[in-house]
């Protein structure tokens, strides 16, 4: 079994989608040990309940800097032997201390056709871009902002008629199949 975290920020569906996957024996080399965020009142907390999984929650405000912000979240990941990192809307830049200790073991989704609308509000972007299709990417993390190397990706249309909250359902729909598969893929 190799040891994963999920990291978090928001909502937490695709974090829900994968305890899911794990849970029904879809993923059977991956265990979770636990959902770690930077957001004490993020509904992805709640997600986690169900699965009985232990949730660490890290604020920025807490600490001096954002290097002891993330020494904290390390000494909890090598605490539980964390192997590979999984960010699922997680919202920060993964800084040195993390990445130097993970290096091209941390892996993210992000809803646009990379190297497409980076950075926040990719659906947004997308939306208003007058674009015909978007999609989203699953990548290594490296220190840039959405910059990693791409590992797969998925399209799916945008309509003329749509709203940016149709447009981000489809879009998400799409990474509750790719992601999983990604991650199967992956981490072995
Ligand atoms: C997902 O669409 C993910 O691709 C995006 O945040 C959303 C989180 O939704 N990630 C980024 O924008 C990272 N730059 P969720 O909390 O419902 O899984």
């Amino acid at each position: 079994m190799v040891k994963v975290a999920i990291f978090a920020s928001g909502s937490g569906t695709n974090f829900e989608n994968i305890m899911q996957r794990v849970t029904a024996g879809e993923l059977p080399n991956i265990e979770v040990t636990a959902l770690y965020t930077d957001q004490a009142e993020a509904e992805c907390i709640q997600r986690a309940q169900p699965f009985n999984l232990d949730v660490h929650i890290t604020e920025l405000k807490d600490y001096a800097t954002k290097a002891d912000y993330e020494r904290a979240m390390l000494k909890q990941l090598e605490r539980e032997g964390v192997e590979w990192i999984i960010l699922a809307g997680y919202m920060k830049l993964i800084s040195a201390t993390i990445l130097d200790a993970y290096e091209s073991r941390i892996l993210n989704i992000h809803p646009s056709l990379l190297p497409k609308y980076k950075g926040v509000d990719a659906i947004g972007q997308a939306f208003t871009s007058g674009d015909k299709e978007t999609g989203t990417t699953v990548h290594y993390v490296d220190s840039g902002m959405d910059t990693g190397q791409i590992i797969e990706q998925r399209q799916c249309p945008i309509y003329e008629d749509d709203t940016k909250a149709d447009l981000e359902q489809r879009v998400k729909s799409l990474e509750y199949e790719l992601y999983p598969k990604v991650i199967a893929e992956i981490i072995q």
